[in-house]
Parts: structure tokens; C-alpha cells; sequence
């Protein structure tokens, strides 16, 4: 039986390797979307494979509250490798949950409620999170949403600076919107949310779960621009595919920081898994690649004479937005090309493929992407 919630694919995928992904009839498909970002070591990288493996045999499962190694290297490792001054790390199972708690430990360690969220943003699906989600599309069946919350125009710093104050809990912001269409943040942007929320006592968060672990050619988006926030939230492709959320906080939010629990909270097996993804994404240099790889990819796509409006992004992290629907592009280039795409809006193909996709793997997506967009 299928899934109520999914739209079902015709396509049933048995295995993966690398940026290549093979269905049940032996097709390859080029990976170009890791499933919104979850594979950055590309599929089943032996090194993840092995640690998952290896924790499987010794312990699936103790609460939170026991230190494990794997999970106690975890906190060490992200903390390690945080912007400077993050060092306290609280490990959930996705991305929404890391911002549930991050707007709850935001509200708990100041004086504030209000949330500020971008138009056009993406936070998660929990009623918190959702409620600092733009699209009404996904909140309009379950209102009431969370009194208290925002909305500015991202990229405007007066709007910002207006909708700032001493009510105000937390301003969180993606440094590049990804389900809004592949937005970066203007230069100054992040440098002025982190001005108004240092003058009125509010938590700056920072939302790099698309973003984080390498994607952008940096490991965290907002090391690029030079800002670091009070709390970055992380998850997606943290631990190669398997569920971790994580939220890494200053020691002032730690401080002040409420009571809050789960009880699958930095399980063994999938820390294991984080452990040894972020160790191939430093060790194999995977943002350097995405940078490089990246760049040609962009420079490639801004030849093309196709029908396109823009090209944006940093990285492995790139938009396209087209003159006719993406959803429609998306199919052919599955169907005709077997290369697998994102949407971002209606407009926009996604490209978020695993950090270790190589220059002629990049190369294959600008033939399809030039081919379909070319039959216009
Ligand atoms: C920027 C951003 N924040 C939060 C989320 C929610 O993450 P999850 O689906 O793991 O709950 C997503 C997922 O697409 C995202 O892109």
C-alpha cells in the first residue's frame, strides 16, 4: 500500500552509489536532488556504511541520558566544527524538530515571544516550526498557527530593523531560502539581523538545514558571509540519509534554556552515521568540491541559450528558474534523460545533488537540462 501523505513516483529504486541512483528495472538515474539534500557523501558511502554497520553490532538503543561514544563524539565533533562560540549541541531526529527547539530555547533564554520569519521561508512542518513557515498552502488546514510570529521581506533591512524589538524572541532566517525558490541573502542582510538582534536581546538562528554540511561551498552557509548566529540548526544530509536533527546553540541559550527531551534524542546508531559523514566531508574536502563543481555547473548553465531567467545559488545548492512549469521539466529530464530534479516553487528546478558529484557528472545535467529546455 502507498503512502497518504507522498505523492508515489513511478519509479522503485533498489540501490545507490555515489551521485547515482539504480531502479528496479536496472535504469541509472543521476542523482541531481539527494532527496532534498540527505546525501552529501553521495549513496551508501563505504565509510558510513561501515559505521552504521559497526554501532549496529555493539548498541542500537540507550536513552540520552547515558554517554555512548558515538554519540558522545558527536557533540564533540559538532561543536568542533560549529561557527566559533556554538559549542552546546542538542541532537533531535529532523530538521523541523531542530527548530522547535530552537525557537523554544529561544523564547526560554530572553525576554521575548515574537518570532520574526522571512516571506518565501521554509522552517518545518511542527506547529511551531510551521507557524514560522511562510506558505499558507501548508498552514492553512491546521490553524490556529502560533500567535506571535512575523513575517518580513527577506533580503529588506528596514523591514528587518522595524520588525525588530524587545518582544522579540528570535529572528530566524535561512542564509539561502530553498523551498522559496533558491534566494541567497543580499550582502549586509545577515550582518543587519545580527546587529538588531545583538542591540535588543534577541536570538539570531540561523536555518542551514538545506544549506549546512558543505552544500554551499563553505561547511556552514553563514561562515560565507561572515555572521555567525546564536543558534544553527542542522539536519538533512548530517548524517548521510539517516534521521538526525541538530540544534547548536551559545552558551547563553544553553544557559537559559528550558526544559525539552526525546527519547530518540542522539540515538547510537545514527550519530554513528553523522560521525562518519562529517568526517568524509572534511577529510574528502566535499564543500571545496561543491564549490568548484559548483561554479562550473552555474557558469555552464549561464551559456546555455535556453529558455532561462535566472541561475542562482552557492555551490551544490542551485535554482533555475525557467519560462515554463518546473514540474513538467522535472518529468522529462527523469523520463527522457534519467536525471532526478527538485522543484522550488513552480518556476524553479532544484539542484541539490550528493557534494561528491564530479565535473562530467555535472556536465550530464547541463546536456539534459539544455536538451528539454531546448525543445521549447
Ligand atoms: C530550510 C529547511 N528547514 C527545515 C526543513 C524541515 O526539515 P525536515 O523535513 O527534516 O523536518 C527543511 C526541509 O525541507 C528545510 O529545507
Amino acid at each position: 500500500m502507498s503512502s497518504f501523505v507522498f505523492s508515489n513516483k513511478p519509479i522503485t529504486i533498489e540501490s545507490g552509489s555515489g551521485a547515482t541512483l539504480v531502479a528496479d528495472d536496472g535504469t541509472e538515474y543521476l542523482d541531481a536532488g539527494a532527496s532534498y539534500a540527505c546525501t552529501p557523501t553521495g549513496h551508501c558511502h563505504p565509510a558510513v556504511v561501515d559505521a552504521i554497520q559497526d554501532q549496529l553490532t555493539d548498541l542500537i538503543y540507550v536513552q540520552g541520558s547515558y554517554p555512548v561514544d558515538s554519540r558522545t563524539e558527536l557533540h564533540d565533533k559538532l561543536a568542533a566544527l560549529a561557527p566559533n562560540g556554538l559549542e552546546k549541541v542538542w541532537l533531535c531526529n529532523s530538521g523541523t524538530e531542530a527548530n522547535e527547539a530552537a525557537l523554544k530555547f529561544a523564547r526560554s533564554a530572553t525576554e521575548g515571544t515574537k518570532i520574526v520569519a522571512a516571506k518565501r521561508c521554509f522552517h518545518g512542518r511542527t506547529m511551531g516550526a510551521l507557524s514560522a513557515t511562510w506558505k499558507a498552502k501548508y498552514k492553512k488546514p491546521f490553524e490556529p498557527m502560533l500567535e506571535d510570529v512575523e513575517f518580513v521581506a527577506y533580503g529588506d533591512d528596514e523591514e528587518l530593523e522595524a520588525a525588530v524589538d524587545e518582544e522579540t524572541a528570535a529572528v530566524i532566517l535561512e542564509p539561502i531560502q530553498g523551498e522559496g525558490g533558491i534566494h541567497p541573502a543580499p550582502e549586509g542582510y545577515l550582518e543587519t539581523a545580527r546587529e538588531v538582534t545583538e542591540e535588543t536581546g534577541s536570538a539570531l538562528i540561523f536555518d542551514e538545514i538545506q544549506t549546512g554540511v558543505g552544500r554551499t561551498g563553505d561547511l556552514w552557509a553563514c561562515e560565507g558571509y561572515g555572521v555567525t548566529p546564536d543558534i544553527l540548526t542542522t539536519a538533512k544530509g548530517i548524517a548521510s540519509g539517516m534521521p538526525l536533527g541538530a540544534t547548536i546553540v551559545a552558551d547563553w541559550i544553553a544557559d537559559g534554556a528550558g526544559p525539552h527531551g526525546s527519547t530518540f534524542s542522539g540515538n547510537p546508531v545514527v550519530a554513528a552515521a553523522a560521525n562518519a559523514t562529517l568526517e568524509v566531508v572534511v577529510d574528502e574536502d566535499l564543500p571545496g568540491n561543491a564549490a568548484a563543481v559548483g561554479d562550473s555547473l552555474q557558469t555552464e548553465l549561464d551559456a546555455l541559450e535556453a529558455p532561462i531567467r535566472d541561475v542562482r545559488g552557492a555551490g551544490l545548492m542551485l535554482g533555475i528558474e525557467v519560462k515554463r512549469g518546473a514540474n513538467r521539466i522535472l518529468r522529462d529530464l527523469a523520463l527522457e534523460h534519467q536525471v532526478l530534479a527538485l522543484p522550488a516553487g513552480r518556476s524553479v528546478v532544484r539542484l541539490l545533488p550528493p557534494l561528491v558529484l564530479s565535473e562530467a557528472e555535472a556536465d550530464e545535467i547541463v546536456t539534459a537540462l539544455d536538451a528539454i529546455l531546448g525543445e521549447d
